[in-house]
């Protein structure tokens, strides 16, 4: 069932206005209203000191409104006093600082002092609201890993990756065989020699930052999945948490597989600023709208981490945190939930109901200014909500297309990039604007993810090949397209003995490969050319085309199909039109602006452009779709 919110801070008001703000709410159409996840030193003022009589009254006033809350626990913000009692629980960065207090998401994921605080402070709110009627869903702490928090170099992350790594290997040998220490003298006699991989002399071993990189997701997994197991025994109501954007740090389906529902934080207009690699001009052509396929990417990528898929907070208007901070163009806000909905969502809430007049965030919109009069973004918000209440129900369409997105490869390639270009978030996503240009429906899946109901499977840049994918890949009777990069590695980061990609039914072996500058690339026989990553392919499997230069770019066997380079846009959009041809996929060409999905029901069209796309755009299109526009079509069948 879609349905719309708001994120709202009644400690942040008098309490004289809470029950006005409700009405409010319910009058615009929102039914969701997410509370109490920064709440904790109104809460314990004092450590032991609790004072959840004016979050029972909060609570209560929403409820009556007729609103459904969503609970959020507040171990994001622990208070100062909490320092006092845990100088130490501070997370360290890699150049050894201590991250102070004095903002937000000031812990260290591995000090179990503030860890048991965490458990305290969840079991008070899971004992008080589990069973509370208006409380309908759960948040846990809030983004883990925005401001680049999962990762600390602290004492206490030190002792636990210890202990990580003596359960993960058994014995000290089997690490120093597993990740090759004989390289420069670095072996080990004993797990507790073994420190963290910063502050060293040059790089570290890339294997030893790898594990730590897994380490650290694990933390992030475990320190979640304790406040999972904690609100479940206190209550039968939904638990999310709210991911960010572009967020790398941690397994997210490791994570989403706790959860109940992913939900993530949308704010297109700042990430276009803040998040995206593309040129100016791209940039500046969209943004008042944000980019035609970051909002889509996550919501396909977090789709597939949990059962369910939220929109935990929306952007209603300017954020204060790009570089640039413009409004949104009249109409995105409604596009952009839209689309959430469209690509599966069944809520999306918008952050924040007020603007703040104090604190970090002052110049960030609300659907209320400050003084309550309503923002721009709020008669927006009323109108999706009458639409919505119109259309509440469907299911994503069946994608044809499987998009891999494996955390680890993401880790592994920030560890050795071999060049300064090379990003594997940009690899994905410009694989997924290119399948998106063809119009085609894109599941975003873990790298070993049942993989035999989708016509073509993507996998650009895995670094190393899980059993369970080697045997689904072995069986798949679509297209398989892998490169460049795919299998170039092990799971403890050595290079296989057969060379990548290293799979078989591919005669292929990557003989070297190079990397090019930012401002070179190597045309193609057939249009567009590759970039930034290039390699130099030997064995048996036929050539489909090869670059201007002669050297062999595409690789076809049976069903694989093989890129020996990093293709720009023009090469992307022709390679997988060609691919998604051979595996019997129908394919439209829409332009920069227009972007469309499916769902079981009905095809929706986005017009991120700030020009009306003709009717010719795309097919069952009547009329011209204003910038800003959404269309429903309906589906036949
Ligand atoms: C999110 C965060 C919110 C708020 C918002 C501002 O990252 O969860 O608390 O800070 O950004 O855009």
């Amino acid at each position: 069932m879609r349905r719309l919110g708001v994120c709202y801070y009644p400690e942040q008001w008098s309490e004289d206005i809470w029950a006005r703000d409700a009405r409010q709410m319910v009058d615009a159409g929102l039914s969701w209203v997410r509370v109490g996840e920064f709440a904790w030193s109104r809460l314990e003022p004092h450590p032991g000191t609790l004072r959840f009589e004016w979050l029972d009254r909060a609570i209560d006033v929403l409820g009556a409104a007729g609103l459904s809350v969503i609970l959020g626990t507040p171990t994001a913000t622990p208070p100062r006093w909490m320092l006092t009692r845990h100088p130490d629980m501070l997370a360290v960065d890699r150049e050894g600082r201590r991250r102070g207090f004095g903002s937000r998401r000031h812990y260290c994921f591995s000090h179990l002092g503030y860890r048991g605080e965490c458990e305290r402070i969840v079991t008070l709110y899971a004992e008080r609201y589990g069973a509370h009627e208006a409380v309908e869903a759960w948040q846990t702490d809030n983004e883990y890993g925005c401001h680049e928090t999962s990762v600390s170099y602290s004492p206490a992350a030190g002792e636990a990756f210890q202990r990580w790594l003596a359960a993960r290997y058994g014995s000290v040998d089997a690490l120093n065989a597993a990740w090759g220490t004989v390289f420069w003298s670095m072996e080990y006699r004993a797990f507790e020699e073994i420190g963290l991989p910063n502050l060293t002399v040059t790089e570290p071993h890339p294997a030893h930052v790898l594990d730590f990189r897994r380490f650290t997701s694990d933390q992030v997994v475990s320190f979640n999945r304790r406040q999972v197991e904690i609100i479940r025994e206190h209550s039968d109501r939904p638990i999310a948490h709210n991911f960010m954007g572009r967020e790398t740090g941690f397994d997210h389906h490791t994570v989403g597989a706790d959860l109940d529902i992913a939900s993530w934080d949308s704010y297109p207009l700042g990430f276009l600023e803040d998040r995206i690699h593309a040129p100016d001009a791209w940039k500046r052509t969209f943004m008042a709208q944000g980019d035609p396929d970051f909002q889509a990417f996550h919501h396909d990528l977090y789709r597939g981490t949990a059962e369910r898929l939220w929109v935990m907070e929306q952007q209603p208007g300017p954020v204060n945190w790009a570089p640039a901070n413009p409004n949104p163009r009249p109409g995105m806000v409604r596009l952009w939930s839209w689309e959430a909905f469209a690509h599966g969502a069944d809520a999306v809430l918008y952050f924040r109901w007020r603007q703040a007049p104090f604190g970090q965030e002052q110049m960030h919109a609300g659907l209320l200014r400050p003084d309550s009069v309503p923002a721009p973004g709020l008669a927006e918000v009323a109108e999706t909500a009458r639409e919505v209440a119109e259309a509440p129900h469907a299911e994503p369409a069946e994608a044809s297309v499987a998009l891999l997105f494996d955390y680890p490869s993401a880790w592994a390639w920030e560890t050795q990039p071999q060049g300064a270009e090379f990003d594997y978030f940009d690899l994905v996503f410009e694989a997924y604007r290119g399948l998106r240009r063809l119009g085609l429906d894109i599941d975003i899946v873990r790298a070993d993810a049942e993989i035999s109901g989708y016509r073509m499977v993507v996998a650009p840049g895995l670094f190393a090949w899980s059993d369970p994918l080697r045997a689904a890949l072995s069986t798949f009777d679509g297209i398989a397209v892998i490169g460049p990069r795919s299998g170039s590695r092990s799971e403890s980061f050595q290079i296989p003995e057969t060379l990548g990609p290293d799979v078989g039914g591919l005669d292929l072996k990557v003989a070297y490969s190079e990397t090019l500058r930012r401002d070179v690339t190597e045309r193609l026989e057939k249009g567009g050319a590759f970039k930034t990553w290039i390699e130099r392919c030997e064995g048996g499997a036929t050539v489909l085309e090869r670059t201007v230069a002669g050297r062999p770019a595409v690789m076809a066997e049976g069903g694989y199909r093989y890129l020996a380079g990093w293709p720009d846009a023009a090469a992307m959009l022709r390679l997988f039109a060609g691919f998604a041809q051979d595996a019997g996929i129908g394919t439209m060409r829409l332009p920069d602006g227009v972007r469309v999905r499916r769902t079981d029901r009905e095809l929706f069209v986005f017009n991120y452009g700030s020009e009306a796309a003709p009717a010719e755009t795309v097919p069952g299109l009547k009329a011209p779709l204003p910038a800003a526009g959404v269309a429903r079509l309906p589906l036949a069948g």
